[in-house]
């Protein structure tokens, strides 16, 4: 099955920030693979800026450089590369001055799509927007794209809310959370709202519980001061993981537009009970190389690089149905999946002997992405009715043919959102607020308890304690299996 592309109008997009990490590694490949998949027209223009002073051409220099590491394949065709290149300028400015804006704004297109990434720390998104404005270069067209961390608790988060709202609207501000543009984050919804199947037993009557696993095997090198001042819970639980909940636990909106879809993942995340301080467990890697404090250089460090908790979502729907959530770094696999657990059936017919049975389906986001039913079937052979439980296993790329094997990169359909001006998967500002608001008395409890988290093996599931949240409840925990 090949993936229809539907084409968008002409743009230009200026992304601030363009020689940092994020932008050379994932929005220029994005870009450029989506100019090989034919997305573009012709007259489009990308504009990288940022401090460093380089001409045009070291500029396209770099960004063929970082297209060859991450976008390799596509790179093979030579003409497309010089041809993507042709159509990416860089113009040197400063954030806080008005040091080249005048410059920026000459290369603007009048009168068609206009879109500012921005890039950068948070610090600087006050600064760029107030700057777009002043220099006029905001049309009725323009959009901006802000990437995470999008404030570090309630507070920060309202003030660069309302600091962006000063100088754009809502519908002009697009809150980059990468997990929704996955393609089988997205599929959640088509899961759910597609089928008739599953709707009908989605809820507290039907599923025990529902597990939550981002398992992530590699560290934090290269980012150990962000992240020993975030920890797991800002940097995974309060976007992503909150946005998985979200996606499975909302009401069907009416329909698939931004507004719709949003509301209803709001009223989840308002809808969360606060967690027990119980309820959570932190983990912090060590052993088999260098332990987590080794690695941000901080011997008393107590940043969490492992989060599990049980969360509650008090709604008709759920309430009785815990969420189990983990995430973590350093452990024994890159897996993210979701498990909606079934109740047994209420009645075994088949009596003791059979054993407990319950149905499990486990959507994979990544990777190996599918889905996997488990269902009971009779275990083959004349010894009497004994039941075994087997998997109806699907892998999105077999069902969907090989062209199909690598989905694009989250990246690739954001941006192209951006340009289209739909704002499904972005979040709103009053998103972002709930979802701290929900997450900041957790870590003031920590700080008020002196919380320290509890050590775990690298290369393992986590700590140990994870393990007993759930078996204090009866339960536990699906494997991590890559
Ligand atoms: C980022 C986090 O938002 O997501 C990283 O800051 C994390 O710490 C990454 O590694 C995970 O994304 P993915 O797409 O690799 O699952």
């Amino acid at each position: 099955m090949v993936s229809r592309v539907i084409p968008v109008d002409p743009f230009d997009l200026v992304i601030f920030g363009s020689t940092g990490d994020l932008a050379q590694r994932k929005i220029l490949p994005a870009l450029f693979r989506r100019f090989c998949a034919g997305q573009w027209p012709e007259d489009v223009q990308i504009i990288g800026a940022a401090r460093a002073v380089y001409g045009r051409d070291a500029f396209r220099d770099m960004v063929a450089e970082s297209l060859r590491t991450h976008a390799a394949k596509q790179c093979r065709d030579t003409d497309a590369l010089n041809s993507f290149l042709q159509r990416v300028d860089y113009v040197p400015l400063d954030a806080l001055s008005d040091e080249g804006w005048d410059h920026l704004a000459a290369k603007l297109t009048v009168d068609r799509v206009r879109a500012f990434y921005f890039s950068v720390g948070p610090r600087l998104f006050g600064p760029l927007a107030e700057s777009i404005q002043s220099h006029k270069l905001a049309t009725d067209q323009t959009r901006i794209v802000v990437e995470k961390p999008f404030g570090h608790d309630l507070e920060s988060a309202r003030t660069l809310n309302a600091t962006l709202a000063k100088h754009f609207s809502e519908g002009q501000i697009y809150r980059i959370d990468h997990y929704l543009g996955k393609e089988t984050v997205q599929n959640l919804m088509a899961v759910r709202f597609g089928n008739m199947l599953f709707e009908p037993l989605w809820n507290s009557q039907y599923v025990d519980h529902i597990q939550i696993t981002v398992a992530e095997s590699v560290g934090i090198d290269g980012r150990e001061e962000y992240y020993d001042r975030a920890g797991a819970m800002r940097d995974m639980m309060q976007n992503h993981l909150m946005q998985l909940l979200c996606l499975i636990a909302m009401e069907p909106p009416a329909k698939f537009d931004p507004d719709a879809v949003r509301d209803e993942k709001l009223k989840v995340i308002r809808a969360l009970d606060s967690v027990e301080p119980h309820h959570i467990v932190r983990g912090q890697f060590e052993g088999d190389g260098p332990s987590y404090r080794e690695v941000v250089g901080n011997p008393r460090s107590t940043t969490e690089s492992y989060v599990a908790l049980k969360a509650h979502v008090s709604n008709w729907r759920w309430a009785g149905t815990p969420f189990y959530l983990r995430t973590g770094k350093r452990l024994v696999a890159r897996s993210s999946v979701i498990n909606v657990m079934f109740k047994d059936a209420p009645h075994s017919i088949f009596g003791e002997d059979a054993g407990r049975h319950a149905n499990v389906l486990s959507i994979r986001l990544q990777p190996n992405e599918g889905i996997t039913l488990k269902v009971t079937i009779k275990e083959p052979g004349p010894g009497g009715m004994r039941l075994v439980d087997v998997p109806l296993d699907m892998s999105f790329a077999e069902a969907l043919g090989p062209e199909n094997q690598d989905p694009p990169d989250a990246y690739e359909r954001l941006v192209m959102d951006v340009i289209r001006g739909n704002q499904t998967l972005f979040m709103r500002g009053d998103e972002v607020e709930a979802a701290w608001a929900w997450t900041d008395p957790i870590i003031a409890g920590w700080q008020a308890r002196g919380d320290v988290p509890k050590p775990y093996e690298s290369g393992s599931t986590g700590p140990g304690d994870a393990e007993l949240l759930m078996k204090r409840d009866g339960r536990r925990w699906q494997g991590i299996n890559p």
